[in-house]
């Protein structure tokens, strides 16, 4: 039977990128290595960073005066390292609060800095973004966070900082590559790869270089942005494996066309499945019609008598692994990354027709 892994992350890869990945794993390019065994210094890997770096830069077409840093410790990370990096002494920053990871960006800004939540959809449980709010002038950036994994809510537009000086930062964790953007309507985004991209263990940021070495106070040396950037990446060992994956995730997005292609086919898969979601009588969406993901598609089930666990098993039984909704908001949760076939999908639609008529 065909599995279909629904997983919200790690979350499934394309099959060239894991037979690429089995392959390197007992040898890199006749080397008669393993990658896994390689030193970072070696010139093999060192053309791999380039590579990948290049091939980020032509996928979201990013502008000359951006870095693109490959580093660990996840997205959670960063929530730290921006505040740190980018806000002088005495100054805040604004965040909108969209869940439970933007709380825990705003809890670690809050650590370093002075933090503005100057919108947030916490009281409807963030089943949708808010859109109206106040900026503070002199906050040094905005912070959003692009594609609400938990929630299945996601910035079809992204706001606009007033501030002349501030730029708006964004974790893109869950739907980096899905489709393209405008890099230079951001000072910093940030992603963990192991959603969109590849496994866990890198980090993508794509900085600007005007943000890199403020030094507004005394960082720790691998929470410097500006370390990384003039070690290209290589201050210290790095997750080269990871890496490696990332870039045949990249090399499989251009073979399918780029960005807009992949946003195309985002769009109808997500569509039929939101279609489904409406026409069937046993479930629904809990969110907001203009903000639902083309990522992560939660649904619950109309009648919250029924039994979450009954359609689960259903659907484990046809090969359609981890729907479950995470465990603070219940019900289903469908996430439906580039590397998520129609076919998966289609495989979806169709086993939720069958319980309906079951
Ligand atoms: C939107 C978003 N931000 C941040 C994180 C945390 O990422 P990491 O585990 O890489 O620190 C996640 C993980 O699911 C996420 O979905």
């Amino acid at each position: 039977m065909k599995i279909y892994n629904f997983s919200p992350g790690p979350a499934c890869l394309s099959n060239s990128a894991l037979n690429a990945a089995g392959e390197a794993a007992k040898e890199y390019n006749n080397s008669g290595m393993s990658i896994l065994e390689m030193s970072h210094r070696s010139k093999e890997v060192v053309s791999l960073f380039e590579e990948g770096t290049a091939n980020i830069k032509s996928l979201l077409s990013v502008p000359d005066n951006y870095h693109i840093l490959w580093l660990q410790g996840g997205a959670s990370t960063q929530f730290a390292m921006i505040p740190m990096n980018l806000i002088p002494k005495g100054g805040s920053a604004d965040y909108i609060e969209t869940g439970a990871w933007s709380s825990k960006a705003i809890k670690e800004c809050a650590k370093v800095s002075n933090v503005n939540v100057i919108g947030s959809s916490k009281e409807s449980i963030y089943n949708y973004i808010p859109k109206n709010f106040e900026q503070n002038i002199d906050s040094s950036y905005m912070h959003i966070t692009s594609n609400n994994t938990i929630y299945g809510t996601q910035y079809k537009k992204y706001p606009k900082v007033n501030n002349p000086d501030g730029f708006l930062v964004a974790d893109m964790s869950s739907d980096i590559l899905s489709k393209p953007i405008n890099v230079s309507d951001f000072g910093l985004i940030y992603a963990g790869a192991q959603k969109n991209m590849g496994p866990a263990g890198v980090t993508l940021v794509i900085i600007r270089d005007d943000l890199v070495g403020k030094n507004y106070s005394e960082i720790p040396t691998m929470l410097n942005y500006e370390t990384h950037v003039k070690k290209k990446s290589m201050f210290n060992t790095p997750p080269v494996f990871s890496v490696f994956v990332v870039n045949e995730t990249l090399k499989w997005l251009q073979s399918l066309g780029g960005l807009s292609e992949m946003e195309k086919m985002n769009e109808r898969k997500a569509q039929k499945l939101y279609y489904e979601i409406e026409r069937n009588s046993l479930f629904k969406s809990p969110i907001a019609e203009e903000d639902r993901s083309l990522m992560n598609v939660p649904f619950i089930f109309t009648d919250s008598s029924l039994n979450d666990a009954d359609f689960l098993q259903f659907c484990d039984d046809r090969g359609l692994k981890t729907l479950k909704g995470h465990r603070s908001v219940g019900g289903f949760r469908a996430s439906i990354y580039n590397a998520m076939p129609e076919v998966g999908v289609d495989t979806l639609i169709a086993t939720m027709q069958d319980y309906e008529t079951h």
